[in-house]
């Protein structure tokens, strides 16, 4: 099968869907399932790459997982770690960001692991200094080998103190699961809060851990002997809510989004009524739709939380290019995430890129060469066209813009959207789209 899909666009996008578990999340709680000493349950699960990735390490480390894809359940028997053959390891280099917070938990186990290259979205450099460096304060020896890397733990892992620089999500992640089983007290500051890792910290309580976090981003983590299993339903991924709350805008139409949650999506809902796009809150799924006449431009910058979401940036984005006006959106997470854009200009938006922090406040990608800064300019038709999927919310955009197009677009590179979006071509035509894979 080509990896492509036909769109022919200009259909609204009408009805409901439903969104299962966040991929930021479910692939961690996956990994936090190797510190306990009993099975743990995880339900809500979709059915996405990322799980089948994360799966696919935990049985090479010996874990036993039974799922049940429809019911979204996975059973997850961690009684006999096992330390895996490195090339087995290796196999899965650059298939995802994740194997890189199997350390902890590894080194809790079996006293040392092997960590394949990492994979995911080309958006930026993406290194992994905040995790090396946390490693190593906990007593971790790190080495570098050829296609990854390996690390062990001379001794018990002993609690210490770290302030992050940056409020990475995955440094924080990194932090949680190798402080629940180190030796005494651990304490970070500037710690990234989103409410995946909330989630992940309210897993790891249910195990055993003692855990707090203050509002100055400070999170307090006491040192266990053991833990248990856990049996937790995830959070609802926002971040594929948002993206189809703005496939409904782009394309004037009304999309009932199961399992969105109006308290993780506060910033994105503010953002949405701005532009000029009507919800209505429900208790187990938000509506979203177009109220007919024009959308408005806004000034935007993407943040941590509880800022604007990086991953929502992409798909509104799209909706921009059909507001009146001119927007303005400062990406300060990543500082190559612009790279969509070139597919959207081809296909008649107007959007400019530029090195400067524009529209908020300085932040630390402006006196260097990235073009972190968008200028849209509205309202631009936009036309089919042969384009190729750049990375994960990228191609989601892609996708978005070809279902408002008038024509038929070829979009390649599809499976990579299979990485964070649960069936969505199914959803995609149980929306009315016309949509065809090559
Ligand atoms: N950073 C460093 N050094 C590090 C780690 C991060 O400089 O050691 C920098 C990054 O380069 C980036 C910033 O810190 O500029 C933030 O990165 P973060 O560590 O927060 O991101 P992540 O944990 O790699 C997760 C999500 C991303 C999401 C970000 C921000 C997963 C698997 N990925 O990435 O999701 O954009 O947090 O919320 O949880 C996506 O789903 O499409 C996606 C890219």
């Amino acid at each position: 099968m080509n990896d492509l899909l036909y769109v022919n666009g200009g259909n609204p996008l009408n009805g409901n869907i439903t969104v299962r578990g966040a991929k930021n999340f479910v692939s961690k709680a996956m990994v936090a399932s190797l510190l306990g000493e009993t099975p743990s349950t995880l339900r809500n699960v979709p059915q996405i790459r990322d799980v089948t990735v994360v799966s696919g390490l935990l049985e090479l480390h010996g874990v036993t997982v039974d799922g049940d894809d429809k019911a979204g359940t996975l059973d997850l028997d961690p009684s006999n770690v096992i330390a895996a053959h490195v090339a087995d390891i290796d196999a899965h280099a650059g298939s995802s960001r994740i194997p890189i917070l199997f350390c902890g938990p590894l080194l809790h186990r079996l006293g040392e692991a092997n960590i394949p290259d990492l994979g995911g979205c080309a958006i930026g450099d993406r290194p992994i200094n905040y995790h090396l460096d946390i490693l190593r304060q906990f007593g971790a020896v790190v080495e570098k080998r050829s296609g990854g890397i390996h690390l062990s733990a001379p001794k018990r892992l002993q609690g210490t103190k770290v302030h992050l620089p940056y409020p990475s999500v995955g440094a924080t992640e990194q932090l949680l699961l190798t402080a629940v089983l180190s030796e005494g007290l651990t304490e970070l500051s500037g710690a990234a809060i989103e409410p995946e890792i909330m989630d992940l910290i309210a897993v790891l309580q249910k195990m055993g851990s003692i855990i707090s976090v203050d509002t100055d981003r400070t999170i307090r983590i006491e040192g266990v002997d053991k833990l248990h299993g856990y049996n937790h339903w995830a959070m609802g991924d926002r971040i594929e809510a948002a993206s189809w709350a703005s496939a409904a805008l782009v394309t004037g139409g009304d999309v009932t989004v199961n399992g969105a949650s109006q308290s993780e999506m506060m910033t994105f809902l503010n953002t949405f009524r701005k532009v000029g796009g009507e919800f209505e809150v429900h208790d187990w799924d938000i509506r979203f739709w177009h109220p007919g006449g024009e959308l408005k431009s806004i000034v935007l910058e993407t943040d941590v939380h509880p800022g604007f979401m990086t991953d929502w940036q992409q798909p509104l984005v799209v909706a921009l290019t059909q507001a009146t006006g001119l927007s303005i959106v400062h990406e300060t997470v990543y500082e190559n995430r612009f790279g969509f854009t070139d597919a959207l200009n081809q296909m008649g938006a107007h959007i400019q890129l530029y090195r400067e922090c524009l529209g908020g406040s300085p932040c630390r990608f402006g006196q260097r060469n990235f073009k972190h800064s968008a200028v849209i300019s509205g309202p631009t038709p936009l036309q089919a066209a042969d384009i190729e999927v750049p990375d994960l919310r990228g191609g989601f955009s892609h996708l978005i813009a070809a279902l408002g197009a008038k024509g038929r677009s070829t979009v390649r590179g599809i499976s990579l959207i299979d990485r964070g979006y649960e069936n969505f071509q199914e959803k995609l035509v149980a929306l009315g789209a016309d949509v065809e894979r090559g």
